[in-house]
């Protein structure tokens, strides 16, 4: 088995939502080179429906800009990224998303790709545990996406 069967090995067997694109941050970029099974049951998108095209179209009416600025500088300047943006299904349902994004340097330190890392989220009830993060818990997403949104805004 070489390193690349193993790293896609465990993207597929992976829980978390794996996202990985090029770098051209310009519309209609960044484009989508990779999604994992995670992202499918997550999202409701198979990967060939994807693939290609750009984060992008995950974002909707309630999508915060401001947090968007935020990401946009860091991908800019070549540096990680977290936070938690409302991501749209195919569906048309809402979701809240946690969202981590790493730059992938080659050899020679020349930016080669982002990888995302996206869970969805929920919002606790009550008082904040520990920080930002604390303000929200983990949704399963063994469950895939229903293909049609169970409550229309
Ligand atoms: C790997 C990767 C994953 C991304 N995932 C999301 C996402 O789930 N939701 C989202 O709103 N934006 C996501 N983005 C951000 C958008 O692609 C885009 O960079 C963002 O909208 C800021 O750029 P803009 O101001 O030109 O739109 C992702 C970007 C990268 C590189």
């Amino acid at each position: 088995m070489t390193v690349e069967d193993l790293i896609r090995t465990l993207a597929e067997a992976n829980d978390t939502a794996i996202v990985l694109t090029d770098t051209s941050l310009g519309e209609p970029g960044p484009t989508i080179l990779y999604v994992n099974p995670a992202f499918c049951r997550m999202t409701g998108y198979e990967a060939h429906e994807v693939v290609g095209r750009s984060p992008r179209m995950l974002q909707g009416a309630r999508t915060n800009r401001l947090v968007l600025r935020t990401l946009a500088r860091a991908l800019r300047e070549g540096k990680p990224f977290s936070g938690c943006v409302v991501n749209y299904r195919k569906s048309g349902e809402q979701y809240l998303c946690q969202v981590d994004i790493e730059p992938l340097f080659n050899r020679a330190g020349e930016l080669e790709h982002f990888i995302a890392f996206e869970r969805e989220v929920k919002r606790r009830r009550g008082r904040p545990a520990k920080g930002a993060l604390g303000r929200f818990e983990a949704v399963s997403n063994r469950q895939p996406a229903p293909k049609t949104n169970p409550s229309p805004a």
